[in-house]
């Protein structure tokens, strides 16, 4: 609805350009905006306020003149000049309604891309193997697992892709220590954390160990088979374990889209000497470098992306460069999307500019950094275990996990003392499960992704606010009215006329799902989707206070508000599953 208001704001601003109202040249940014106050109508544009100046006319003369100039739409049923010179565009609730039918009637909810399908790489996910999966990397996984699932819901083909650091020096370490202990490294694999640990401590202690360490890192460069051999078994094990980590998630991730840096290596060479035969290349210190003029350090000289270092080696630069190539290339993508933490955007701004003077991608390939901020912990610091090491993603799932067991089955005995029937225990291990993984998920994706954010148990596990608990509750609300009513959401007759100032807001916010939809797949930002959902309960409680539904006074009334609960629960359900979220029909 934003969009075709603002398409009809541009159309007025056209028209009163080509009478001489307003100067040639203008191209304003339209702002249109939902009204809180529904006496103000539904959508509030401040245009007139922004051009008044140039058109050196009074904002809300020149209000009247967009008002008049403005095409007739069978959407808007009136438009009003209000305060300094706002106009506000009131919906009609006819049109609204047969929207909304569309969207009943739609598998898809009405939903669709507005643009051409595209073909989206989505980088998500990447930790690097050597070590355990920690909490740094839930971020860039379910972000990046959410946007990937919206794209596609619009039409878009991603190719999901999980760049794992798989190559590099500490895997030298870890194989000298699998080749000095064969019997321990299988048992000692199954904590990836311990035994990095334990690999380093032998490391710094001990320089033939470290000699070693070096030696096998260049035996796994130049394809040793035993040195593959242990360096695919390590990986292996630690694949498995991230594995595990993506499927109690609940994230579409398989083995199938790692693509690690590892299936780079035999390119990184072709990296260097197209770079070289580009004249993009220059030696500095011995190392292989290409300036960008327009990055500088802090002395104002050039900063350089060293793509091989004096001895030979290559850098996580390089790597970059060789997949974007592919994914140009190869995978033929319009888009790629990077789900990397946002103290990486150096490395990426200069990695783009640097493939894209190569030509190692298509002109036309959008890249893009979806940077995120880092997860504090309650007190604001950097989150760590009580002794200072790095939390285990699975650790933190398990808490999650057992806390809001803990927490619902509270309620549960508070719902056996008021004699209604209890949950059995394995239903409520169950809701313990979703609602726990949902409320770490949530948190998460409910924030701006480069905003920084604390992780607080209590405050995500909350039933009041903008939670999972919140969300997942208001579902099963909507649940309950057709359980009650024993039929399903399709098997509702009539149609909707929307009458109560809270049908007509549940049904504006209902109409808008596509829009949002829309601004998360351009710009990477499930929280819009978060917000969005939270928006639709809270208007959904107030209707379903309101507007009485299974006892509504007559049949029609009763059938339209059925059809309006029926598409805020698929509206709700499909939301959250493309927020990655399983949804429970009773908590
Ligand atoms: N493995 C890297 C890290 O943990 C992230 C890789 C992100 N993807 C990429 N194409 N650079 O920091």
């Amino acid at each position: 609805m934003k969009d075709s208001i603002r398409h009809l704001i541009q159309q007025a601003l056209t028209r009163l350009t080509a009478e001489g109202v307003l100067p040639d040249g203008l191209s304003p940014t339209i702002q249109v905006e939902n009204t809180r106050d529904k006496t103000h109508g539904d959508f509030a544009s401040n245009i007139a306020m922004m051009l008044a100046k140039p058109a050196g006319m009074k904002p809300r003369d020149l209000a009247q003149k967009l008002i008049d100039a403005l095409p007739a739409d069978a959407q808007i049923s009136k438009v009003e000049i209000a305060g300094p010179g706002f106009l506000n565009f009131f919906q009609n609730s006819d049109a609204l309604a047969e929207r909304l039918e569309a969207a009943l009637a739609d598998e898809h909810l009405g939903v669709r891309k507005s643009g051409p399908a595209q073909r989206v790489v989505v980088d998500l996910s990447s930790p690097n193997l050597a070590k355990e999966m920690h909490v740094g990397h839930l971020r860039s996984t379910i972000i990046g697992d959410a946007v990937a699932r919206v794209l596609e819901f619009l039409g878009d083909e991603v190719i999901r892709q999980n760049h794992v650091g798989d190559w590099g020096t500490q895997f030298g370490m870890l194989l000298a220590f699998m080749e000095e202990n064969p019997a321990a490294a299988e048992s000692e694999l199954a904590d990836l954390e311990g035994f990095y640990r334990a690999a380093k401590k032998r490391f710094d202690e001990s320089p033939e160990f470290a000699e070693r360490a070096r030696a096998l890192v260049v035996a796994l460069q130049a394809g040793e088979p035993e040195c593959l051999r242990l360096w695919n078994r390590f990986n292996a094990i630690s694949l498995s374990h991230c594995q595990k980590a993506y499927d109690r998630l609940g994230v579409k991730l398989t083995p199938a889209d790692v693509k690690g840096e590892s299936a780079y290596n035999a390119d990184l060479a072709n990296v260097v000497a197209d770079l070289r035969s580009k004249g993009l290349l220059t030696e500095d210190n011995g190392a292989q470098c290409v300036f960008l003029d327009e990055y500088k350090n802090a002395e104002g000289n050039p900063l350089p992306v060293i793509v091989q270092k004096a001895g030979g080696g290559y850098l996580y630069s390089t790597t970059d460069l060789a997949a974007m190539r592919y994914r140009s290339q190869v995978l033929k993508a319009d888009r790629a999307l990077y789900f990397v933490d946002q103290r990486q955007a150096l490395h990426f701004q200069m990695a783009f500019e640097v493939a894209r003077r190569a030509g190692f991608v298509h002109a036309g390939m959008e890249l893009e950094h979806m940077g995120f901020g880092t997860m504090n912990g309650a007190d604001g610091r950097p989150f760590k275990t009580r002794d200072g090491g790095t939390v285990k993603l699975i650790d933190l799932l398990d808490e999650a996990e057992l806390r809001a067991y803990e927490l619902v089955k509270e309620r549960n005995d508070q719902r056996a003392a008021k004699g209604e029937t209890p949950f059995e225990e394995a239903e409520l291990r169950e809701i313990g499960r979703v609602v726990g993984i949902a409320s770490v998920k949530y948190a998460d994706l409910s924030k701006h992704r480069t905003s920084d954010y604390s992780f607080n148990f209590e405050l995500m596990l909350s039933f009041e606010g903008n939670t999972a608990p919140y969300l997942l509750y208001a579902y099963t609300r909507t649940a309950s009215i057709f359980r009650k009513l024993g039929k399903g959401t399709e098997e509702i007759g009539g149609h909707i006329e929307l009458q109560a100032p809270q049908e007509i807001e549940l049904a504006g916010k209902l109409a808008q799902f596509g829009e949002v939809l829309s601004s998360v797949a351009d710009k990477g930002t499930p929280h819009l989707l978060c917000a969005y959902l939270y928006d639709v309960a809270g208007l959904f409680s107030s209707f379903y206070e309101h507007c009485p539904v299974l006892s509504a006074e007559d049949e029609g009334t009763r059938q339209s508000r059925l059809r309006l609960a029926a598409l805020t629960r698929r509206t709700l359900k499909q939301g959250l599953q493309l927020l990655g979220l399983e949804t429970l029909e009773r908590m």
